[in-house]
């Protein structure tokens, strides 16, 4: 049977508390990639504890959002990491796209489409009067274009991305219940799955309360349901 894939959001600024969610979540069940974001590679020993991991599928989930000559040297900055995955925001525009796709390499370029934690009202506020579904819809058609490889957008998004863009699709906003926190736009694992989501990105349903451990179990549980 094919493994559901996961990259757990190692999100925190302790070496400790990282070391312990990789071993913990780590199993044979799933496909595991391991996801560091802004907190870890921003903080003082992220950068050099992920350069020495071995033999993991790791996301830089650096979320570039910048001019095209910027968001090129970052990439070029940042390969002697030797990620898998790195993320560059869909609206840091078709240019920036391009031009970072040349020199990304065997690095997996992801388009983060609009955030999970925004839902129409938000985006009202900030200025964006189209539906989040048909801006989520002209994003992965410009990822499309940029031929990047893989998109972020929330699993309530899946179906509709899929018509435009034939790559991978990476969902955060999972949760197996109602408790939200920050996001707006989350569902369940296995309703991401059936949706479609190549990957699912989850970070405090595991990393957050309780046991690491018991968390995954759960997690199993719930996709064998
Ligand atoms: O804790 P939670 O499961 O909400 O974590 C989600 C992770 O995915 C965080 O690391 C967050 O930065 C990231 N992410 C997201 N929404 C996006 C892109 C990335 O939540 N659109």
């Amino acid at each position: 049977m094919k493994k559901n894939k996961i990259f757990i959001a190692c999100d925190s600024t302790n070496i400790s508390k990282i070391e312990k969610i990789i071993r913990y979540t780590s199993n044979t069940e799933l496909k595991i990639g391991y996801k560091f974001g802004l907190e870890f590679l921003n903080s003082k020993n992220g950068r050099n504890f992920v350069s020495k991991l071995k033999n993991k599928i790791i996301f830089a989930d650096l979320k570039l959002h910048d001019i095209p000559n910027t968001c090129v040297s970052a990439i070029k900055a940042i390969k002697d990491l030797k990620v898998n995955y790195l993320t560059i925001h869909i609206s840091s525009g078709l240019q920036a796209l391009k031009d970072a796709k040349k020199v990304s390499g065997s690095i997996r370029l992801v388009g983060v489409s609009i955030l999970t934690s925004l839902d129409n009202k938000e985006l009202k506020k900030i200025g964006f009067n189209k539906d989040v579904k048909k801006l989520v819809l002209h994003q992965a058609k410009l990822a499309n274009k940029a031929k990047l490889d893989a998109i972020v957008c929330s699993a309530q998004e899946v179906k509709i991305v899929k018509k435009v863009f034939k790559k991978e699709i990476i969902t955060p906003g999972i949760r197996f219940n109602t408790k939200a926190d920050d996001q707006k736009r989350v569902l369940t694992p296995n309703q991401a799955f059936k949706n479609g989501a190549d990957w699912l990105v989850i970070g405090r349903s595991i990393t957050g309360q309780g046991n690491i451990k018991k968390n995954m179990i759960k997690l199993i549980d719930h996709l064998e349901r």
